[in-house]
C-alpha cells in the first residue's frame, strides 16, 4: 500500500465530491460522507467507513458506534465539534461488510491528504481495520488498544492512539471501560482539552 495512491483530490472543505472509484461501494452508496470537524483539529479519528445511518445522514459515525463515540468524548471533555472523525473509505460497503483491501487502496490518498491538511496531534483509528491500514501491518487490537506508536503517515510521522471500535463495547461490554480510557488518553495526549476547563473548545466561540 502506497502513500503515493493516485487518488488524492480533496476541494477546500477537505471533502471529494464525486468518486467512482470502487465499482461496488458506488452501487451500494447513496452519498460520498466525507469527514467532519474542525480542519485543524488537534485530534483525528479513523473509522473503518459509513454504516447504514452515516450513509443515510451522510456524517460518519451517526450511528450506535457515534452515540458511544460521543459519550466517551463528553465524559473526556470534549464535544464532537472538537475533533475531527474521517473513514478509510468513504463509501457505504454493502451489508455492512469490511472494505476490500482495493477499496482501502482507492481511497487511501484522500485520507493520508485528510490528514496532511488537518495536521492533527494525534490520530485515533476505531478499531482493527483502520489500525492497520494506518500503519500497514498486522495489528492485535485487543491486545494493543490504549498503547501510541508512531507510524509514517501521508508525508510526516504520527502519533497514533490505537484504539478499539466503539462498536466493540455494545457486543463486548467489558470493552467499554477501556474504549473509554483510551479516548480520554487520547484527548489529553492532543491537548484537546486545554484551556477548557474540561469543556467544550466551542464554549470560546
Ligand atoms: N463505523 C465506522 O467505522 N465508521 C462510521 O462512520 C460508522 C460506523
Amino acid at each position: 500500500m502506497s502513500d503515493d495512491a493516485p487518488a488524492r483530490g480533496l476541494d477546500d472543505d477537505l471533502c471529494v465530491r464525486e468518486c467512482e472509484r470502487c465499482p461496488a461501494l458506488v452501487d451500494s452508496r447513496s452519498r460520498i460522507v466525507n469527514g467532519v470537524g474542525p480542519t485543524d483539529a488537534a485530534l483525528l479519528f479513523v473509522g473503518e467507513g459509513p454504516g447504514a445511518t452515516e450513509d443515510e445522514e451522510g456524517e460518519p459515525f451517526v450511528g450506535r458506534s457515534g452515540d458511544v463515540l460521543d459519550e466517551a468524548l463528553r465524559e473526556a471533555g470534549l464535544a464532537r465539534a472538537d475533533v475531527r472523525i474521517t473513514n478509510c473509505v468513504r463509501c457505504r460497503p454493502p451489508e455492512n461488510r469490511d472494505p476490500r483491501s482495493e477499496e482501502l487502496a482507492n481511497c487511501r490518498g484522500y485520507l493520508t491528504e485528510e490528514i496532511d491538511r488537518v495536521d492533527p496531534e494525534l490520530i485515533v483509528p476505531l478499531g482493527k481495520v483502520p489500525s492497520e491500514h494506518l500503519l500497514d501491518r498486522d495489528v492485535a487490537i485487543t491486545s494493543t488498544a490504549g498503547s501510541v506508536v508512531e507510524a509514517r503517515v501521508g508525508g510526516a510521522a504520527r502519533r497514533v492512539l490505537l484504539c478499539v471500535h466503539p462498536a466493540a463495547t455494545l457486543y463486548d461490554r467489558s470493552q467499554r471501560e477501556g474504549f473509554f480510557e483510551a479516548v480520554a488518553e487520547a484527548a489529553d495526549l492532543a491537548g484537546a482539552t486545554e484551556g477548557t476547563g474540561g469543556q467544550s473548545r466551542l464554549g470560546d466561540y
